[in-house]
């Protein structure tokens, strides 16, 4: 028996499976170590990317017309998918709670120091707010939650879907859906298709935190996996389709290199690429056939004022 067949954690046997590929790719879900948590706060306090404060002002502007549409009467649970640091969710928990709504709370995360901050916070700011958190993956959480007789409103938020191609994020929502009752909703930020280069931008910002996050992943490989990747060997390039509305991230090997990880070599040829990140955008008509491939209805769909981003509410 190899030592890889024995040894290998998940993560080794992503980065191996990607690097070792005809097209050579790696997971964009290994951005978030320490460093990269850290890299995506900065990002979100950049001018140039705009997703978080349009969602933001969605959930500010609309927050009473979503309670409305969610809430009828009878006690509901809100599971949030990935739900980092709450600092949006809880502009609608308050409203929520203040507007007497009858509800329970569940963040699901895989970190649970996450979860345990999430949690301190929340109860500070809102004593009265039911927290039950879930440590785990999501469909682990889902699986168990969702054997609850009460209504469950899926939080899936920040457009994390976009991280998904296709038929990955068709795939992801139906499995998700087959986990919900009928009656059941999914509340869903999705970016949306705009001008490109507002798009290009945003992956793109003048400070380089976005090439940082992109080559953390690098650093991150030689510190798990004690390979020998030289950063500065590697340019960051992201580009927008505008036809299909995927943003791809790119690094590109700047010459001819061989790579070791952990003994085994990977060879780079001058210009080759690694794909890091997809971050899809949707317009009106991809994000019905969306719904409608995962066995979902749309009730109700929010914007920002640019109609840059929208919240969907589908129901089962
Ligand atoms: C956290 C997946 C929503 O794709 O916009 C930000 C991650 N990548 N800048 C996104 C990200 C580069 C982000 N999501």
């Amino acid at each position: 028996m190899t030592k890889e067949s024995t040894t290998l954690t998940p993560f080794a046997e992503d980065v191996m499976e990607g690097l070792q590929a005809e097209k050579k790719h790696l997971p964009s879900k290994y951005f978030y170590d320490v460093r990269g948590d850290e890299l995506f706060q900065q990002i979100m306090q950049l001018d140039e990317y705009y997703l978080t404060r349009k969602e933001l002002e969605i959930f500010e502007t609309h927050k009473a017309a979503i309670l409305e549409a969610i809430d009828e009467g009878e006690p509901f649970r809100i599971i949030e998918l990935g739900a980092g640091d709450g600092s949006k969710t809880k502009v609608l928990l308050k409203h929520f709670l203040d507007a007497g709504a009858d509800f329970a709370y569940t963040p699901v995360d895989i970190s649970g120091n996450v979860l345990e901050i999430l949690e301190g916070n929340l109860k500070a700011e809102m004593p009265n707010l039911r927290i039950e958190s879930y440590e785990g993956d999501y469909f682990d959480a889902l699986a168990e939650i969702s054997e609850s007789p009460e209504k469950d409103i899926v939080f899936f938020l920040g457009s994390t879907v976009g991280n998904f191609g296709q038929g990955e994020a068709e795939g992801f929502l139906s499995k998700l859906q087959e986990f919900l009752k009928p009656g059941d909703l999914l509340f869903m930020g999705v970016d949306l298709k705009k001008d490109p280069s507002i798009i290009l931008n945003a992956y793109n910002d003048s400070q380089g935190v976005t090439k940082e996050f992109n080559l953390n992943l690098l650093d991150r490989i030689n510190q798990e996996l004690g390979a020998d990747f030289d950063r500065d060997q590697f340019i960051h390039y992201p580009y927008y389709n505008p036809h299909t509305g995927e943003c791809r991230s790119y690094l590109i090997s700047q010459t001819e290199q061989t790579v070791t990880i952990d003994g085994d070599e990977i060879e780079f040829r001058s210009w080759e690429a690694i794909f890091m990140e997809i971050s899809k955008k949707y317009d009106q008509k991809q994000l019905k056939s969306l719904a409608d491939a995962s066995g979902f209805t749309s009730l109700k769909t929010f914007l920002d004022s640019d109609k840059w981003f929208a919240d969907v509410l589908w129901e089962k």
